[in-house]
C-alpha cells in the first residue's frame, strides 16, 4: 500500500485500467461503466520503446477502454519506424473503436524530457497518420504526475529502453534525466544466458511463474538501474521515489532500487499504465 501524499484513488484507478487493458485480449471496454459519449472522452497514446498504449477515459477521467501492444517503433523517445507506428496505431484505434461503438477523433501523446522538438513533432505526426488530431503533447513525468499527484519526490520511469528520472518540487519538475537501460536489457540478459530468442525471453520475463527463478539472473541489471537513479538523485533532497513504467512491475524491483539508492521506493500496483493514463488526462 502507498501512504500519502499520492492520489488517494491511485490503486483503484490502476486496477480498473489493468482490467480494461487485459480484458478481451487487451481491447476491453468496461462493462460496468455507463455508455460514454464520443464528444466527452479523453484519449492518450503512449509510443514507447517496448509497448504502445492507447487509453480512453470518460468525461470524469475514468478508464473505459484501451489496448497495448509490443512493438519496436520508437527508440529512446525517437520514432524509428514511422510507417510501422502509424499502421500499429491505426489497428489499435479501430479495435478500441469497435468496442466503444464510436470513432475516436483526437488524442494527446507524450515524450520523454530532453527529446528535441523535431522528434516530438514526429510523434504527433504518427497520431495524424493514424487519423487522430493531436490535441496535446506532454512530457512523460508530468503525465505520470497527473495520475500520482505528488508534490515532492522523484518519479522514476523504467520502461523498455530507458530509465527516466524526474525530481519534483512543489508539484513541478525541477530536474530530469534519461539513460539507456530498461526492460529490454533484462530480456537480453535472459536471452543470452538461456539461448532463447529475444521474443521468447521477453515472454518468459513477464510470466509470473518464471520471475522468481529469473530474479538472480537479472538482479545485476536492476542494480544498474538503481546506480543510475542514485547518481542522478545525488545533490537533490529526495525523500521518496515513485516507480512507474512496465519494468517496475518485476517483483523485487522496488526493493533493489530502495537498497541501492537508500531512498524509500513506492510502487503503484500497476506501474505500466501510470504514464499512458496521465497522457490521456491531458486530452
Ligand atoms: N509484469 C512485468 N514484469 C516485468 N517486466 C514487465 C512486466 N510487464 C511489462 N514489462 C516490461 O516493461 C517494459 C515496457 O514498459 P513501458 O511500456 O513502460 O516501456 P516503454 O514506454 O515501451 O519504453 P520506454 O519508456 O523506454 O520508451 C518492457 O520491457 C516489458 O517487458
Ligand atoms: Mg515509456
Amino acid at each position: 500500500m502507498i501512504s500519502e501524499p499520492v492520489n488517494p484513488n491511485l490503486t483503484d484507478l490502476l486496477t480498473r485500467t489493468d482490467r480494461i487493458m487485459s480484458g478481451a485480449n487487451g481491447r476491453g471496454a468496461d462493462p460496468n461503466s455507463a455508455r460514454p459519449s464520443r464528444d466527452s472522452v479523453h484519449v492518450g497514446v503512449d509510443l514507447g520503446t517496448a509497448y504502445t498504449v492507447l487509453a480512453v477515459l470518460d468525461e470524469n477521467y475514468q478508464p473505459i477502454a484501451g489496448t497495448y501492444q509490443f512493438a519496436e517503433i520508437v527508440r529512446d523517445g525517437l520514432v524509428v519506424d514511422f510507417i510501422g507506428a502509424v499502421d500499429l496505431l491505426r489497428r489499435m484505434k479501430s479495435q478500441v473503436e469497435e468496442r466503444l461503438g464510436f470513432e475516436l477523433k483526437s488524442a494527446s501523446t507524450g515524450y520523454p524530457p530532453g527529446v528535441p522538438q523535431a522528434e516530438v513533432r514526429a510523434t504527433a505526426n504518427v497520431l495524424h497518420g493514424a487519423g487522430l488530431d493531436c490535441t496535446g503533447l506532454i512530457d512523460e513525468p508530468t503525465a505520470a504526475n497527473n495520475v500520482l499527484q505528488i508534490k515532492d519526490g522523484a518519479i522514476v520511469d523504467v520502461g523498455g529502453g530507458t530509465t527516466g528520472i524526474a525530481v519534483f518540487r512543489k508539484g513541478k519538475v525541477v530536474y530530469t534525466a534519461d539513460e539507456p537501460t530498461g526492460g529490454t536489457h533484462f530480456s537480453l540478459v535472459i536471452a543470452g544466458s538461456t539461448g532463447l530468442t529475444f521474443e521468447e525471453a521477453e515472454a518468459m520475463k513477464t510470466d509470473p511463474k518464471e520471475q522468481t527463478r529469473l530474479f538472480p539472473l537479472i538482479r545485476p541489471v536492476m542494480e544498474k538501474v538503481g546506480t543510475i537513479v542514485r547518481r542522478h538523485l545525488a545533490g537533490h533532497k529526495v525523500e521518496r521515489i515513485y516507480l512507474v513504467g512496465g519494468t517496475c512491475a518485476y517483483p523485487g524491483m522496488d526493493q533493489v532500487i530502495q537498497e541501492i539508492t537508500g531512498v524509500e521506493a513506492v510502487l503503484p500496483g500497476k506501474p505500466l499504465f501510470v504514464t499512458p493514463l496521465g497522457i490521456a488526462m491531458n486530452n
